[in-house]
């Protein structure tokens, strides 16, 4: 991993997440920091080991930063999964836990088949504040179509707040959407 996106002595989690796209996620949890209500928490729905969530551990300020992983997945490990004040660690189905707060930056790297994503949406992004963001992961890929579909339909399906919501950054298959 390259010095700008992680000091050489801090334990990285293995994960899927390059160094181009980890660094996308850093630079737009800066940008949400700097630009969406300061109440408002960080939320990772796919925690895994907590490569993405330590990056957001690491920029969140004294934000809320929320971890959501039903620990379905081989390998998935709670224990690395970053800790501290106002870190809070959620292992249960996405779409069956009950989330009514502010968000300024969602995170969303779960299941990527396009019913379960929809619902991840569903229940999430409505709590997208002004300024915030939200991070897909395997974004527009042929591997995980259902990602790009879901978000394509949800976005359909609120048509009248679809001039809200701008796609900004890319790289690699992190795609940013931005609440304006
Ligand atoms: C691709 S991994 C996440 C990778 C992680 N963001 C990283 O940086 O390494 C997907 C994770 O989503 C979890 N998961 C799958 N379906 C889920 C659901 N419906 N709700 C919550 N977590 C889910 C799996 O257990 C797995 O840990």
């Amino acid at each position: 991993m390259n010095d700008d996106t992680q000091p050489n002595d801090v334990y990285v989690p293995t994960g899927w997440y390059t160094d181009d796209e980890l660094r996308l996620l850093r630079q737009t949890a800066r940008e949400v920091h700097a630009a969406a209500h300061k109440r408002a928490s960080f939320v990772e729905v796919g925690v895994f080991r907590g490569r993405s969530a330590m990056i957001l551990a690491q920029e969140r300020q004294d934000r809320d930063l929320w971890l959501i992983d039903d620990c379905s997945m081989e390998g998935a490990c709670q224990m690395t999964w970053p800790r501290g004040r106002n870190i809070i660690q959620v292992c249960k189905p996405a779409e069956e836990f009950i989330f009514c707060k502010p968000i300024a930056l969602l995170h969303l790297d779960a299941d990527h088949t396009e019913p379960v994503v929809r619902e991840h949406l569903f229940k999430y992004a409505p709590h997208v504040v002004v300024g915030g963001a939200i991070v897909f992961h395997d974004f527009g890929g042929q591997e995980y179509p259902g990602v790009k579909a879901a978000w394509e339909y949800w976005l359909n399906q609120v048509a009248s707040r679809s001039r809200h919501w701008q796609k900004t950054a890319a790289a690699g298959s992190v795609q940013v959407v931005r609440r304006v």
